[in-house]
């Protein structure tokens, strides 16, 4: 990795009542507390938010909630703006999220819009593109790739500006709450080719500096192979993030 600070990301679904939430919260707390090189981020549901954000006090852990909608407010029943997100204390945002893709529908457009909603409200979004099996047994994973990224950030690259900070997940989808993870050398063929598309789209400060997490059945047994690749800056990880055992061995990866 070139400079670029590692990130371990929970993102909690649709799981945990704000109690449990708030006592993961504090044993991470607990148990990051020496570490200085290593970004912690949790993604609590909605309705957790602004305890999360409470328990979170002065301690170094970013508050994301798992999606939001492109308006700022008006008659949108059930949807929750970034401004309401921001004022629930959120400084990130993941967004395009296979799971959304897929179960709700989401086309990279609407993400398209839902990324630039975001930035517009101050939150940093974590965008997510990912293949499934049928695909990448099709030998089409780069195209769909390609695809999902040129849709959902077009707004980004229209202007060849990507918003300071913007985060990318690689989640292939047939590895996630599989167990079925991607080889290291899977998951880093992918990110070389994000980044590589970011050096394209954009231009190669952006190349190098965005940090690229990958997502799939991550957990404290293969988090260090995954991380020793060049191209892998993080992990979005999902079951392994609910129990402070797993979720602080994940922070703490390669460490003791
Ligand atoms: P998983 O989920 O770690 O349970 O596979 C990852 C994700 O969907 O972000």
């Amino acid at each position: 990795m070139t400079g670029r600070m590692p990130l371990i990301a929970g993102n909690w679904k649709m799981n945990l009542d704000i109690d449990e939430s708030v006592k993961l919260v504090d044993a991470t707390i607990a148990g990051m507390q020496d570490l200085a090189d290593v970004d912690v981020l949790v993604a609590p549901p909605f309705t957790a938010l602004s305890a999360v954000r409470q328990a979170i006090g002065n301690s170094r852990i970013f508050l994301a909630a798992q999606n939001m909608y492109s308006e700022i407010s008006g008659a949108f029943t059930g949807e929750i703006s970034g401004k309401m997100l921001r004022e629930a204390g959120c400084t990130h945002v993941i967004l395009g999220h296979s799971e959304r893709r897929s179960i709700f529908k989401e086309t990279s457009e609407m993400i398209d819009l839902k990324v630039k909603a975001a930035v517009i409200m101050g939150l940093i979004p974590i965008v997510c593109v990912g293949e499934t099996l049928e695909e990448r047994e099709a030998g089409r994973t780069f195209d769909v790739l390609q695809h999902q990224l040129e849709g959902s950030l077009k707004n980004f690259a229209k202007d060849r500006t990507m918003a300071p900070g913007t985060i990318l997940a690689y989640e292939p989808v047939w590895a996630i709450g599989t167990g079925r993870t991607a080889s290291p050398g899977q998951a880093q063929e992918s990110h070389e080719f994000i980044r590589k598309w970011v050096g394209k789209s954009f231009d190669s400060e952006t190349e190098d500096r965005v940090r690229i997490l990958y997502g799939g059945s991550v957990k404290p047994e293969n988090i260090v192979d995954l991380m020793a690749e060049p191209d892998i800056d993080g992990a979005l990880v999902g079951g392994a993030s609910l129990e402070a055992d797993s979720f602080v061995k994940l922070i703490r990866f390669g460490k003791k």
